[in-house]
Formats: structure tokens, C-alpha cells, sequence
């Protein structure tokens, strides 16, 4: 029998390598009508992520396979897909949080026009979010010192500060899916950011802007935009924060 020191010290078993089959929605707007489902079958470690299995694809199998990428820590954004029916970063994503004995779906993310495989067109992503006016907008000559700000006042936007642009929500909103008419959840998240900003003077303008036919109201508070979110903002209620500032300006 051991000892409790021998117990203590015997290291973890080592984690194990599976063959996992990858499902991944291809295009090619070169050669494909319409997009096609591929499968790949990866070695990986229940501790890799979906990114590293990507990456294996491209280098080791096949070199057409199209995705960003850049940090692979979950900062930039710009690895956001459809993983298993569900926006997540794929950097983020490791084998072990899903079921790895059934095939993994991979997909771009909707609601964007898909260029090639993975990669979408963010484009109108990025103008809804240009149109809310996501930066400080102040009045009088620039102060001689730093602006003032409480802890307090801080805390009122703090959580909109951590958005790091993925899509991720807005590619999951039905809304923004159907009626290609809506800013969509992050644009208000970016512009909650300044809303709620002591400093900034521009809110009645950013208001003005959400109350229109494609702001606010044509959220129905799905709550996917909040469950998408690598970064755990809690997007819908921002929204209803924005709804209650429109009502009130
Ligand atoms: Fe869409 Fe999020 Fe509203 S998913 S409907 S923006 S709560
Ligand atoms: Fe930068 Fe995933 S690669 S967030």
C-alpha cells in the first residue's frame, strides 16, 4: 500500500491525444456556388483549443483553409466563428468544453456577407459601429489637466469598456439577421461606453441617433448577444440602460 507522501506526489496522468473530426463550412467564391461542409480529422489534446486545431488543418492538411487570427488570447477579436451552432472565439475554445466525439462544427458567423470559409465581410459591422460615434466628444479648449473621473462614475460604463469588437453579438442577434436594418447590440455597447461617460458631451447626439428605425427599439431581448460574448458584457442589459436614457433625454 502507498504512503499519504507517495499519494501526494504521484503526478497527474498525462492528458491524452483523440482524434477529433472537424465540420468546417467552406467557400470558395472562385469556384463554389454555394458553401459546402468539409471534414478533417485532428490529433489534439483535450487542453488544445479550437485555433489550434485550425491552424493543424492549414499547415498539415490544407493550406486553402481561411481564417483570422492574430493575438490567440482572447484580446483582438478577431477569431470569432460559429462553433457547434454557437459564437465563440475559437482561441478561447478548448476541445475538452465540448462533446469532441461527435464531429465539431465550424462556421463563419451570419448575418455578414461570408467571403472565404471562415472570414466575413465586417464591414457594415464596423459602420454601424462608426455611426454611433464611439469617442470622447467634449466642448471648450483642452484642458490644462487631466479630466476628473470618481471611481464611481467609472463603474457606471466600466463593463462596456471590455469590448473587444468580435462580432460575436451582433452575429448572433435574430434581428440584425433578418432585417439588415439594425445597428445592432455592439454598436450600442460602443456607444453606452460614452453615454454613460461623465467626461463626454455628446450623448443627447448618440441618443438621437439610437432612437432612430434602426436603434434601440428594435432589440426584443433575445439575450443571445449576452450568452455570445467572449468577454462576459452584460450586452442586453446595456441596452435597456440606452432604452431608459432615450426615454429620459
Ligand atoms: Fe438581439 Fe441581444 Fe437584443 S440578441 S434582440 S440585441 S438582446
Ligand atoms: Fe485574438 Fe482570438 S485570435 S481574440
Amino acid at each position: 500500500m502507498s504512503t499519504a507522501t507517495e499519494q501526494a506526489t504521484t503526478p497527474a496522468p498525462a492528458p491524452q491525444q483523440q482524434t477529433v473530426t472537424f465540420k468546417i463550412l467552406r467557400f470558395n467564391p472562385d469556384e463554389d456556388t454555394a458553401p459546402h461542409w468539409q471534414e478533417f480529422q485532428v490529433d489534439v489534446y483535450p487542453t488544445d483549443r479550437v485555433l489550434d486545431a485550425l491552424t493543424m488543418i492549414k499547415g498539415e492538411q490544407d493550406g486553402s483553409l481561411t481564417f483570422r487570427r492574430s493575438c490567440g488570447h482572447g484580446i483582438c477579436g478577431s477569431d470569432a466563428m460559429r462553433i457547434n451552432g454557437r459564437n465563440r472565439l475559437a482561441c478561447k475554445t478548448l476541445i475538452k468544453d465540448l462533446n469532441a466525439k461527435k464531429p465539431i462544427t465550424v462556421e463563419a458567423i451570419k448575418g455578414l456577407p461570408q467571403e472565404k470559409d471562415l472570414v466575413v465581410d465586417m464591414e457594415p459591422f464596423f459602420q454601424a459601429y462608426r455611426e454611433v460615434m464611439p469617442f470622447l466628444i467634449t466642448s471648450g479648449h483642452d484642458p490644462s489637466k487631466e479630466r476628473i473621473q470618481s471611481i464611481a462614475e467609472r463603474e457606471v460604463f466600466d463593463d462596456t469598456t471590455k469590448c473587444i469588437m468580435c462580432a460575436a453579438c451582433t452575429t448572433s442577434c435574430p434581428v440584425f439577421w433578418s432585417d439588415g436594418q439594425y445597428f445592432g447590440p455592439q454598436a450600442i455597447v460602443g456607444a453606452h461606453r460614452f453615454i454613460f461617460d461623465s467626461r463626454d458631451e455628446g450623448a443627447a447626439t448618440r441618443l438621437e441617433i439610437l432612437n432612430s428605425k434602426e436603434g434601440v427599439w428594435r432589440c426584443r431581448t433575445t439575450f443571445n448577444c449576452t450568452e455570445a460574448c467572449p468577454r462576459g458584457i452584460q450586452i442586453t442589459k446595456a441596452i435597456q440602460e440606452v432604452k431608459r436614457a432615450v426615454i429620459n433625454s
